[in-house]
């Protein structure tokens, strides 16, 4: 078996040995210096001081001069999977109308259902690629897609279709998640109660069978489903064995009470939430998913992460790339940007884009830098890791590491 030592690193951070709940401070970041990674068939086997990983019997991978090395970024929840523009949105938005006056006037999430529906599988395949790999540049070896813009079973069927696909083309890592329950479709005439059971009776044994998707993400929102109407279809995903997410407390609360009672691995969003939310959180076992990608986007309030790491809750933090809310999709500017006004240490951002985001996917196999776990790293030309945060995303990875394999 071949074994590589790759290094030496200025610093590498582990993000090992950390909580998934509560507020970090920097000083509880595990740094080494001169570090190096042993690599073995895309693993990590060893992770320490690059002079004594070194010998005889392993080939040696050399890095040029000053490098921070950390887990490569984890993109817990976007929506890269679309066709369509919706700049004419964010034009309007600006000029003062609201995310749901535009919904109802025919922009909105349901414009973007129809230009994806128009599209081929194959343009939306080429679509995810060129937008990962792009993303990939940026270090994020892991991302979450969503489904959502078919809101029928045969369109849905297209798009989970197409991100599995797009996974076999390229080396990032796409978790695919089932999104049927983003809006009731404005051409469904029944009830919203009847479009769920129509999905959840015909789309998720079609997820199991096919392996499409071990995930069901549904919106709670007055625009979208209430916590009544969600309940029987997140019964129904749990006694499946899918994994629940939720769109959460974006303009209104009630998603993040739902989520706790289905047991969510996550509530993401969190805009609206206000101190019985963020306790209620802090109890659970659901990780908070902050979005700045749709603050940002929107023009709105952040997700109030300080207030969810104080009271003890989890806090990962996604770009929720999407064409309507969220069009930028640079997770680093957003965590940092979102750092800045929360005021979170460095600890917490990164932790909220590598260990605390591979939990809100419940993949415990990356995330750190520790032996046993998969090889995705990523090098920033600097010798201090303050700097990237500091950069607020201007500071590009010099090298990006996809099972033990650089791509960049
Ligand atoms: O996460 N909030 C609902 N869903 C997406 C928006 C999708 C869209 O606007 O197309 C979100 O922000
Ligand atoms: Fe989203």
């Amino acid at each position: 078996m071949k074994k590589t030592v790759i290094g030496p690193f200025s610093q590498l951070l582990t993000m090992a040995n950390i909580p998934v709940k509560g507020a970090l401070k920097d000083e509880q970041l595990e740094v080494i210096e001169n570090a190096g990674i042993v690599i073995v068939e895309g693993k990590i086997e060893a992770v320490g001081k690059f002079t004594d990983l070194k010998s005889d019997d392993i080939g040696i991978e050399l890095v040029q001069g000053k490098t921070v090395c950390l887990p490569g970024w984890i993109d817990a929840h976007t929506h890269i999977c679309f066709a369509g523009s919706r700049a004419k949105d964010y034009a309007l938005r600006n000029s003062g109308k609201s995310y749901l006056e535009i919904a109802k006037a025919g922009g909105g999430i349901w414009d973007t259902v129809t230009k994806t529906r128009e599209a081929t599988k194959e343009e939306l395949v080429a679509g995810i690629i060129k937008r990962a790999n792009h993303h990939l540049k940026s270090g994020i070896t892991t991302i979450e897609v969503k489904s959502g813009y078919g809101l029928t079973v045969d369109e849905e069927l297209k798009m989970l279709t197409a991100i599995k696909e797009a996974n076999t083309k390229i080396q990032t890592d796409l978790i695919p998640t089932c999104l049927a329950a983003h809006m009731k479709p404005k051409d469904w005439e029944g009830s919203a109660l009847a479009y769920l059971e129509e999905i959840s009776s015909k789309l998720f044994p079609v997820l199991k069978s096919e392996n499409l998707s071990n995930r069901i993400d549904a919106f709670i929102e007055e625009s979208a489903f209430s916590p009544l109407e969600i309940a029987p279809y997140f019964k129904k995903a749990r006694a499946m064995g899918f994994s629940i997410t939720v769109h959460a407390d974006q303009f209104s609360t009630g998603g993040s009470e739902t989520a706790v009672h289905h047991n969510a691995v996550s509530a993401d969003h969190l805009e609206a939430s206000t101190q019985k939310e963020i306790q209620l959180l802090a109890k659970s076992n659901t990780i908070s998913v902050a979005l700045p990608g749709a603050s940002l986007g929107l023009g709105c309030d952040f997700t109030p992460a300080r207030k969810i790491l104080d009271a003890g809750g989890a806090l990962a933090i996604a770009s929720d790339h999407n064409p309507g809310s969220a069009p930028m999709g640079s997770l680093l500017t957003q965590a940092s940007v979102l750092g800045t006004f929360e005021k979170l240490s460095n600890a917490e951002v990164l932790a909220g884009i590598t260990y605390r985001a591979a939990a809100a996917l419940e993949l415990d196999d990356r995330g750190t830098l520790e032996k046993g776990k998969v090889a995705d790293f990523i090098s920033f030309p600097t010798d201090n890791y303050q700097e990237i945060t500091y950069h607020q995303g201007q500071l590009r990875p010099n090298g990006v590491w996809k099972n033990g394999i650089k791509s960049t």
